[in-house]
């Protein structure tokens, strides 16, 4: 049985990794940390989540749209970061840190549910992701900046002239690379004050 501090201490120690080993993740590593991400609750239990797995010569093909991406919101990053910083993220988008591996998530949505809960649905099982990745000794970086060139990101994977693509049925939400860590970033400071609001 999983000690309670043993897990609260996980979810502490979880942080965004964006430098990697060239290291391959096993196949078995991979349909594990999957597995994980689908045990997420879902609304309705539509379990509408879909994933594409990018790795080798596909991946290696993937960096250009990365930097394209990087184009979309290096604006906004340069106001708000320290120059260092910036440098850093550039570099990133670029290299995907050497990250073996990229996920991108989709949701499948319906007039069944609302849509923000297919999206949240699928987001919790990112979380999980994220989660069974520290256990696998992976580190992972949740990204947005494929929203940045979602129509690019849908022909890389050949989903171009998919119906439920152009009728918005099946929608990217966010990528994931993903590997062996290769640095220790300090963990980003969390800010709780003034956002849980309790009611009696
Ligand atoms: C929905 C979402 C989108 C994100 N998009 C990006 C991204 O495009 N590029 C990036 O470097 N990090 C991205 N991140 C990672 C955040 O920058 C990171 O989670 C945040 O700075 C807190 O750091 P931590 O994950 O180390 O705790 C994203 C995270 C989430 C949840």
């Amino acid at each position: 049985m999983l000690e309670k501090k043993d897990f609260y201490s996980l979810l502490e120690s979880r942080k965004s990794i964006r430098k990697f080993k060239k290291d391959p993740v096993p196949k078995d590593v991979l349909e594990r940390i999957l597995a994980g991400a689908m045990q997420a609750p879902s609304g309705k239990n539509r379990q509408n989540w879909e994933f594409y797995v990018v790795q080798g010569k596909k991946r290696d093909q993937y960096l250009k749209h990365s930097q394209h991406s990087w184009l979309g919101i290096k604006d906004i990053l340069k106001e708000r970061l320290k120059p260092s910083l910036y440098d850093f993220t550039e570099r990133f988008f670029f290299t995907l840190g050497d990250a073996p591996v990229l996920l991108f998530a989709f949701s499948n949505n319906s007039t069944d549910e609302k849509y923000l809960t297919s999206i949240g649905s699928v987001y919790m099982a990112v979380e999980n992701l994220n989660l069974a990745c520290l256990v696998e000794g992976l580190g992972c970086c949740t990204m947005g900046a494929p929203l940045e060139i979602k129509d690019e990101v849908v022909e890389f994977l050949g989903l171009k002239d998919n119906p439920k693509i152009k009728s918005g049925e099946l929608e990217l939400l966010c990528g994931v690379v993903l590997g062996y860590p290769d640095h220790n970033p300090p963990k980003a400071p969390r800010q709780t004050e003034g956002r849980v609001h309790w009611l009696e």
